[in-house]
C-alpha cells in the first residue's frame, strides 16, 4: 500500500534526503583528503610549501663584511648548509650591536632551528641568547666566543696559537730583547685577548718588551692609521709591530712607507688577505696567519645541521674539547691555523687555492717571469 504524505511530511522527507546526500559528499571529501594527505584548507601548492617548511632553518648574523675573509665564511657556510638540506638566512649587523640583537630577536620570532652568531661584542648578547635557548633554538658562537651565555657550541681557530705564531715568526727572524708595539682589534672581540696572550707569552720568553698597545675599536683600520700618525716616535723606536689582522697591517705598512720605514720594521698580521700575501712576497710584511676558512665554515654548517636534527656532534679536522665562557664550559672545535711567510707562500696559500699565484705575485715581476 502506497504511503500517503502530507505536505509537511513531504518537506521533512526531502530535507532528510538532502542531508544524507550532503553527509555522503562530506565523507567522500574527507576520504579524498586523507588519501592526498592534505587538510581541508590546503591546496596542492601549499602541500609543497609544507614540505619546504620542514627544511632546517638556520639564521646567521655577521658582525660585518668589511674584512675580506667574512664573505668567504658566508659563502662556504651557505653552500655547505644547502648541500645538507638546510636553508640559511644571512644578516649583516654592520658593526652595530643593537642591530645584531634585533637580528637575533628576528630569528627567534621566525622559529629558526639554529642561530649562528659572529658576535660584535662578546659581553652584550647574554639575554638574547637566553631567550633563543628558552625558545628551544640551538646557538653556535662562530669564530668568536660569547661570554657567560652558555651557547651550545663554539667553533673557531686556535686563537692563542695564532698569537704564538705571530710571536714565533718575529723570534725566528732574530727578534730577541727587542721593542714591540701591538696594534690590536677591540677588547669586545674575545679573540683579541686570546691572540694577545699567545703573542705576549712568546715575546716574554725571548726578552722582548711591549712598549705600547693600541686597541682599534670595531676593528676600524683607520684608527690604526691615526695611532701610527700620532705615535711616530714610538714607531721609530720599535723593532716590530704586531697587527691584530691584515687589514690593520695594511694601514700600519702604509704609515711606515710614508716615513720610508716599510720593510725596516717587522710587521705580522693574520687572515692571509690577498694584499697581505702581496706585501709578504714584496718584503713589507714578515708574515700572516692563514686560517682555513673552508674548514671552519663547512664544519660549522655540519654541526648546525646535526644540532637541528638532535644528532651527536662529532667533528673532523680539529680538536673537540671544551672552553670556559667565563661561567659555563662550552663544547668547542678549534681548527689549526698555519703561519705563512715568503718561504711557504706557494705551499700554503697557492696550493690550497686560497689565492691565485698571479694575484699574490702581481707586483713581483721577476718571480712571475721566472715561472
Ligand atoms: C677574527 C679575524 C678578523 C677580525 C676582524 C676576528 O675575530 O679572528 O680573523 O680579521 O675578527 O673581522
Amino acid at each position: 500500500m502506497k504511503t500517503k504524505y502530507t505536505k509537511a511530511g513531504k518537506i521533512a522527507h526531502f530535507s532528510t534526503f538532502i542531508k544524507r546526500i550532503l553527509c555522503v559528499f562530506v565523507v567522500l571529501i574527507m576520504l579524498a583528503c586523507s588519501i592526498c594527505g592534505c587538510t581541508g584548507e590546503e591546496s596542492g601548492g601549499s602541500t609543497q610549501k609544507k614540505k619546504e617548511d620542514k627544511k632546517i632553518q638556520i639564521g646567521m648574523t655577521f658582525d660585518s663584511f668589511v674584512i675580506e675573509r667574512w664573505q668567504r665564511d658566508r659563502d662556504v657556510f651557505v653552500s655547505m648548509a644547502k648541500e645538507l638540506g638546510a636553508e640559511v638566512n644571512i644578516q649583516n649587523a654592520n658593526g652595530d650591536i643593537s642591530e645584531q640583537k634585533k637580528q637575533i630577536e628576528y630569528f627567534i620570532k621566525k622559529g629558526m632551528d639554529v642561530i649562528v652568531i659572529v658576535s660584535i661584542d662578546s659581553m652584550a648578547l647574554k639575554a638574547n641568547i637566553q631567550k633563543a635557548k628558552d625558545a628551544g633554538i640551538k646557538v653556535i658562537a662562530y669564530d668568536r666566543l660569547i661570554s657567560d651565555s652558555n651557547v651550545d657550541f663554539y667553533i673557531s681557530f686556535d686563537n692563542e696559537k695564532v698569537g704564538e705564531m705571530m710571536g714565533q715568526a718575529l723570534v725566528d727572524n732574530g727578534l730577541e730583547n727587542g721593542k714591540v708595539i701591538m696594534v690590536c682589534g677591540p677588547h669586545s672581540d674575545n679573540n683579541v685577548p686570546m691572540v694577545g696572550k699567545g703573542f705576549k707569552d712568546v715575546m716574554k720568553e725571548h726578552g722582548n718588551e711591549i712598549i705600547d698597545t693600541f686597541y682599534a675599536d670595531g676593528w676600524k683600520a683607520e684608527l690604526a692609521s691615526d695611532y701610527m700618525d700620532k705615535n711616530m716616535s714610538s714607531v721609530i723606536d720599535c723593532d716590530a709591530i704586531m697587527c691584530g689582522n691584515d687589514d690593520i697591517a695594511s694601514r700600519v705598512v702604509t704609515a711606515l712607507s710614508e716615513k720610508r720605514l716599510a720593510g725596516k720594521k717587522l710587521v705580522v698580521g693574520q687572515d692571509a688577505d690577498l694584499e697581505a700575501c702581496q706585501r709578504i712576497v714584496e718584503g713589507t710584511q714578515l708574515m700572516t696567519v692563514y686560517k682555513p676558512i673552508e674548514k671552519l665554515a663547512q664544519a660549522a654548517a655540519e654541526i648546525a645541521v646535526k644540532m637541528a636534527k638532535g644528532e651527536e656532534i662529532t667533528a673532523a679536522g680539529g680538536r673537540t674539547s671544551t672552553i670556559s665562557d667565563g661561567t659555563y664550559e662550552i663544547p668547542c672545535l678549534k681548527i689549526e691555523p698555519v703561519s705563512v711567510t715568503a718561504e711557504n707562500m706557494d705551499e700554503v696559500i697557492i696550493k690550497s687555492g686560497f689565492h691565485l699565484k698571479e694575484d699574490v705575485y702581481l707586483n713581483v715581476h721577476d718571480k712571475t717571469e721566472e715561472d
